[in-house]
C-alpha cells in the first residue's frame, strides 16, 4: 500500500509531494492515519540552513494528530480507531508530513472530543518544550504539577513570547504549577487570549528591555527566580537576563547568548523539547501519561490554529510564512489526507 508524503528532496533543496510505502508498526509503535500535522520553525530552519537532517530525501514534521490504524506489539492503552496526538521525529517513517506515520506509543496520547485533530496537532512539540524546560531536572527543575499541584503560590514567573506556540503552553504549565504572578510579553492584541490561558499580566513585547523591566517592577516587588524565554533572540535574552534575580534560572529555546559573570549565581539553560533525547526520555514518558487527563479536564488548551489549504502541498508556503515572521498567535496546520 502506498501513501503520499512530502519530501525535502535534498539538503537546502525544494519540497515535493511523492509516494512511499505505508509501514507496519514495530514493538512499542502504532500506525497512525495522519489527519493533521503542525508546522514548526525548526522545519523551515532545516530547509534553509541544512541542519539536523543528514539523509535525503527527508520527511519533516514533528507534530501529528490522527487515528490509530494498527497497533504494534507491546503497546497497551491504545486501540485501532483511537484519536490521538503524537510527538513525531525526523526519520522518514516517523515524521509528520505524510499520510501515515509510525508513532512511538510512549509519546502518543488520546485526545478528548472537545479537541479537534487540527487543534491537537498544535500540542506535542510546543507543549513538550514548555514542560521539559520548566520541570525537567536539567533545566529550570521546578516541581512538576503532577507531583505537587500549585507548589509556587506567591511566586512570580516571566514568560517572554507568550503568544508563540511554546510560550502559550509555558503560560499554562506555569498556571498548573501554581505561580501567582505570571507575566508574559506579547503584542498587546493577544492580551485577552493570554489572560484566558493563565497570564496575570501582559507586557508589550515592543518595549525596550529596560522599559519591560520597569513594567515588571511596577507589577511585583518579589524576585523573578524563573524566566522562560520562548523566543530567545539576543534582545529577548537580554530582557530576561535583566529581569532574572540572583540564584534564578532562565530557560532559552535557542543557543544561550548571555552568560553569568564572576560571582553571578544566575543560570541560563537551553532546553531540548525532544522527548526522545536521552536526558528527557524518562521525564517525558511520565508527562505523556498525565497529558490525557490534562486535556480531558481542559487544563491544557491547544494553540489557536490556522488550517492551510492543499494538504501536504500547502506546507512549503506555510513554512515560508513562518520564516518571514508572518504568523502571530497561531499554529499552522496541514491536513495530509487532503493532498491531491
Ligand atoms: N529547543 C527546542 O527544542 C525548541 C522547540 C520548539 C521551538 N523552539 C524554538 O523556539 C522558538 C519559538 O517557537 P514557536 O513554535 O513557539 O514559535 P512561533 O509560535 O512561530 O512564534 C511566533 C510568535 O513569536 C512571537 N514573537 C516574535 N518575536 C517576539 C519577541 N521579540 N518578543 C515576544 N514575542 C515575540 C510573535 O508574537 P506576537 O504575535 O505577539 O507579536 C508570534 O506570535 C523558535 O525559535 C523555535 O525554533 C525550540
Amino acid at each position: 500500500m502506498s501513501q503520499k508524503v512530502l519530501y525535502l528532496q535534498s539538503k537546502q533543496g525544494a519540497f515535493a509531494v511523492g509516494a512511499n510505502k505505508i509501514p507496519h508498526p514495530g514493538h512499542g509503535e502504532v500506525l497512525l492515519r495522519v489527519t493533521a500535522a503542525a508546522l514548526n520553525p525548526i522545519d523551515w530552519k532545516v530547509q534553509a540552513y541544512g541542519v539536523i537532517v543528514n539523509r535525503y530525501p527527508a520527511i519533516l514534521g514533528m507534530d501529528a494528530a490522527g487515528t490509530v490504524e494498527e497497533v504494534g506489539a507491546g503497546v497497551t492503552g491504545l486501540a485501532k480507531g483511537d484519536r490521538v496526538i503524537t510527538h513525531t521525529q525526523y526519520e522518514n517513517k516517523h515524521a509528520a508530513f505524510q499520510q501515515y506515520v509510525l508513532a512511538v506509543a510512549d509519546f502518543t496520547a488520546k485526545i478528548p472530543a472537545e479537541v479537534s485533530d487540527d487543534e491537537g496537532a498544535s500540542i506535542p512539540l510546543g507543549l513538550d518544550t514548555a514542560v521539559i524546560g520548566l520541570f525537567g531536572s536539567q533545566y529550570a527543575g521546578l516541581v512538576a504539577p503532577w507531583d505537587q499541584p500549585g507548589k509556587y503560590g506567591g511566586q512570580t514567573i516571566v514568560i517572554l513570547g507568550g503568544s508563540s506556540s511554546v510560550g502559550a503552553y509555558a503560560i499554562q504549565a506555569a498556571r498548573l504549577a501554581g505561580f501567582s504572578t505570571i507575566i508574559a510579553t506579547a503584542s498587546l492584541r493577544h492580551e485577552e487570549y493570554l489572560e484566558d490561558l493563565g497570564a496575570t499580566h501582559v507586557v508589550d513585547r515592543q518595549l525596550s528591555p529596560s522599559d519591560i523591566k520597569i513594567e515588571v517592577e511596577s507589577i511585583t516587588s518579589s524576585p523573578v527566580k524563573t524566566v522562560y524565554d520562548a523566543i530567545s533572540t539576543k534582545e529577548t535574552q537580554e530582557t530576561g537576563w535583566l529581569l532574572l534575580a540572583q540564584g534564578g534560572k532562565m530557560v532559552v529555546t535557542l543557543g544561550a547568548l548571555v552568560q553569568p559573570g564572576t560571582g553571578d549565581t544566575r543560570q541560563v539553560l537551553q532546553v531540548s523539547g525532544v522527548p526522545y533525547a536521552p536526558q528527557n526520555r524518562d521525564f517525558s514518558r511520565v508527562f505523556w501519561r498525565h497529558l490525557e487527563v490534562y486535556l480531558e479536564d481542559g487544563d491544557i488548551l491547544p494553540n489557536n490554529i490556522e488550517v492551510l489549504p492543499d494538504g501536504l502541498r500547502g506546507i512549503a508556503e506555510g513554512l515560508e510564512r513562518l520564516q518571514r515572521n508572518e504568523v502571530s498567535g497561531a499554529k499552522l496546520v496541514a491536513r495530509p489526507q487532503e493532498t491531491l
